[in-house]
């Protein structure tokens, strides 16, 4: 873990505007496993093609519900790690908005205020016709209770557009910052892919956490080589230092 540098532990501190872009590395340390990490992603045992996209779920509902179920329960299980509670913690000293491509829900669990959820939620189900959210009943899938089509996880699958709001929300938030944090993310995915690079564009530090370098690496002001768990509450500390130095 390298040492954290005074100079970006001031401008952490000095940050009024925080934007968080998280992936499944920010839960790694929960035990939800990632999607590329070779040895452990979740990808590794399945083609992406086979569960994740709409034409998977026509072709064979009952395949797709299940492994979403299986996720579902796997995450239901996990608890917010250190890296989902100092974001949750760093809310109360600047305003801090979570852009997660994440669907695990932990941010909130985690307690942090504003998380917009870039593709959805497994934990919500909705009605593949369009009765928006509803309860889980019997069946694999189970049918929408108002017009019987099947539930499906309310999750964006590969080739769906993104919920307008959370995406408008996303570049809002980004726009704003006074810093940009990539936690956690391959950096690989459009359009999350492309934020820190707008974040950059618009003058704003951008810094990366990360074990391994990403395509965001040579661009980030700073990046950093460690955990979300390991690292981000070492940043708050050091930002945390900093500001008490300041008003002594
Ligand atoms: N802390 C921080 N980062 C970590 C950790 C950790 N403990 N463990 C792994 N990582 C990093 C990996 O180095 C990798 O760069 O997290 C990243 C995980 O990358 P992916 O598995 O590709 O996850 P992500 O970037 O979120 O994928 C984006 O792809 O499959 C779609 O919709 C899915 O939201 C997902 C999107």
């Amino acid at each position: 873990m390298q040492a954290l540098s005074p100079a970006l532990a001031a401008q952490i501190a000095e940050a009024r505007r925080v934007t968080a872009l998280t992936g499944a590395g920010m839960s790694a340390e929960s035990g939800v496993p990632t999607f590329r990490d070779a040895q452990t992603g979740l990808w590794a045992r399945y083609d992406p093609a086979e569960l994740a996209t709409p034409e998977a779920f026509e072709r064979d509902p009952s395949r797709v519900w299940q492994w979403y179920a299986w996720r579902r329960e796997l995450v239901t299980r996990a608890e917010p790690n250190a890296g989902h509670r100092a974001l949750a913690r760093w809310a109360r000293h600047a305003r801090v908005t979570v852009v997660t491509q994440n669907v695990d829900g932990l941010h909130q669990q985690a307690g942090s205020p504003e998380v917009l959820e870039l593709h959805g939620n497994l934990r919500r189900s909705i009605c593949s016709a369009g009765c928006g959210e509803q309860p889980v009943g019997e069946g694999e899938p189970p049918p929408c209770p108002r017009c019987g089509a099947p539930l499906r996880p309310d999750v964006v699958w590969f080739g769906e557009m993104l919920p307008e709001a959370a995406l408008n929300g996303a570049l809002a938030a980004v726009e704003a910052a006074d810093i940009v944090l990539s936690i956690g993310t391959a950096n690989q995915v459009q359009p999350a892919a492309s934020l820190p690079h707008l974040a950059r564009r618009n003058g704003c530090l951008v810094v990366e956490v990360n074990p391994e370098e990403t395509p965001l690496t040579p661009e980030a002001d700073w990046s950093l080589r460690g955990t979300a768990a390991g690292l981000l509450p070492l940043l708050l500390e050091a930002a945390t230092e900093q500001r008490v130095q300041r008003d002594e």
